[in-house]
């Protein structure tokens, strides 16, 4: 099963093409690394899914059914989505940004007390310190990990996450790298992955989308790529792959 299916997609914003006829399928419990270079649409990629933004044309099948017929807010609920910027609500505190999907789920209060401090733990932050604090009083990295948090509470099926680590230092974030893939192995939740770093791209991936300006240059598994790189955008991104990300391309994951 496929939980996500990209159909012949287009988008242009006004004049400019950002996707240009994308088809690609993400299986259910797959983590999809789509990586690419500023501008090549890798966002709108992920805003498509949950409908934050509207194909010009083709199809994206959400578990076999197309999305444009769903219910919104139904969809909403079964995706997690992580910002490129954590856009935590300001006037909440990390507790309550992190119990929004629970609170709409309807779940009890203990319930999601409990997910709440699991999730932040998982995140390194200590609950007692963190989660009665507000935006304001969190730094940027630690915000980030709060809305990486707020996405997963909820155990969605499909988790959406934008560039989730790009504000954190090389040792948080290798460890949430870690994490990540841990929660995916245990948890089976399929992860469309935006990064636009390639180290990171095949860390991450047990697939790696490769977007040049709108265009799928190259999907597959890391190896696959690094064996068989299919045009000349991939075998120069392939030039700053680290040897120890290029090696372990060559192992199973
Ligand atoms: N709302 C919008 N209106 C007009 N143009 C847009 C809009 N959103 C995105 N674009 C354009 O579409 C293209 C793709 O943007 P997108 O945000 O998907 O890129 P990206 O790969 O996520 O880039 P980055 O790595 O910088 O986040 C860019 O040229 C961008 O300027
Ligand atoms: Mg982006």
């Amino acid at each position: 099963m496929n939980a996500i299916e990209f159909e012949d997609v287009k988008k242009s914003y006004g004049s400019g093409e950002a996707v240009r006829g994308i088809s690609m399928a993400v299986g259910e419990g797959s983590l999809v690394a789509l990586m690419g270079a500023s501008g090549s649409g890798k966002t709108t990629m992920l805003k498509m899914v949950n409908r934050l933004v509207a194909p010009t044309s083709g199809k994206i099948l959400f578990f076999g059914e197309d999305t444009a017929s769903m219910d919104v807010i139904a969809l909403r609920k079964r995706i997690g989505y992580v910002l490129q910027s954590a856009a935590l609500f300001p006037h909440m505190t990390a507790a309550g940004n992190i119990s929004t999907i629970p609170d709409i789920l309807g779940w009890d209060k203990a319930r999601t007390k409990l997910r709440v401090k699991e999730l932040l733990s998982l995140m390194g932050l200590d609950p007692d310190k963190f989660a009665g604090r507000y935006p304001s009083q969190l730094s940027g990295g630690e915000q980030q990990r709060v809305g990486i948090a707020r996405a997963m509470a909820g155990e969605p099926s499909v988790l959406l996450m934008d560039e989730p680590f790009g504000a954190l230092d090389v040792i948080t974030r290798s460890r949430l790298q870690d994490d990540l893939l841990s929660i995916h192995r245990r948890s089976g939740t399929t992860i469309l992955f935006v990064t636009h770093d390639i180290d990171e791209a095949f860390r991450m991936g047990n697939k790696v989308a490769v977007m040049n300006r709108g265009v799928l240059a190259q999907y597959g598994t890391p190896r696959e790529i690094v064996e068989n790189p299919k045009d000349g955008y991939v075998r120069q991104l392939l030039n700053f792959l680290s040897v120890e990300a290029l090696k372990r391309a060559g192992e199973p994951k």
